[in-house]
């Protein structure tokens, strides 16, 4: 019942010609596909440029991050409706490295989640330990209070897509095992349930991210509450993200 969702997030990466490249590559891999979806965030620079290559395509754009207001005096920030404007359905909220480099709290991340949500774009609202949290044997309840926090204010009717990343495996080429990652999925599902009922957590996506390449997305995939992957490094290759979005 979940379609599975194969997301790159480019961070950083890409002026307009690489964004371009990269754009028709994916495209490529993915005509005529059927049975998932596939979404890609540039950088904000490149949104245009990429909207135009994906245009007509099976291929969503995201943002990487999102404002809440829909415009104002702030500073440095992106208004969804500009998101809207330029072709972008998702939004990325509360990437760990928007946590860690950037200072932002669960707080700020709501206020990113439910504006995003109130213009009608989709959040993904990324989650994740540390590794100094798992070894303390806290990962769940940080999963918990970024998930709870996150979503505060929210309905069982808001779309959103969970992200479920550990910190300790981004960029690092350390993947957590299909067991540990199934855990955390399946105790973020239970939470959805908790919070917006058991439909609506049967309903949302829960995607997996950390050095997920074509070596590990097939046994990944296989889980029973991974739906799908939120890819950093192997979505700047054509050929390696072609072989993520064609999982089997
Ligand atoms: P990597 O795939 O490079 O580990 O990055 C994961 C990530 O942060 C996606 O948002």
């Amino acid at each position: 019942m979940r379609i599975p969702l194969i997301a790159g997030n480019w961070k950083m990466h890409t002026i307009r010609s690489e964004a371009e490249t990269l754009a028709r590559a994916v495209v490529q891999a993915c005509e005529g596909l059927q049975d998932r979806e596939v979404m890609i965030a540039p950088p904000f620079t490149a949104l245009a440029t990429v909207a135009a290559t994906v245009a007509g395509a099976k291929v969503a754009l995201g943002a990487q991050n999102v404002a809440w207001e829909a415009k104002g005096a702030f500073t440095g920030e992106i208004a969804p409706p500009m998101l809207l404007d330029i072709g972008c359905r998702y939004a990325i909220v509360g990437h760990s490295e928007r946590r860690q480099i950037f200072g932002e709290t669960d707080a700020l991340i709501n206020r990113r989640l439910t504006g995003a949500l109130a213009h009608g774009l989709t959040p993904v609202l990324c989650v994740g330990e540390t590794l100094d949290e798992r070894e303390a044997g806290q990962t769940l309840a940080v999963l918990e209070r970024q998930v709870r926090a996150g979503l505060a204010g929210t309905t069982a009717e808001n779309p959103v897509v969970i992200a479920y990343e550990p910190v300790w495996a981004i960029g690092t080429g350390k993947t957590a095992t299909s067991a540990q990652a199934q855990e955390a999925h399946a105790f973020i599902r239970n939470l959805l349930a908790e919070l917006h009922g058991q439909e609506s957590a049967d309903r949302t996506r829960i995607l997996y991210g950390g050095s997920v390449k074509p070596s590990n997305v097939d046994e990944l995939m296989a889980q029973p509450d991974i739906d799908g992957a939120l890819v950093g490094g192997a979505a700047l290759d054509g050929e390696s993200f072609a072989r993520i979005i064609h999982f089997q």
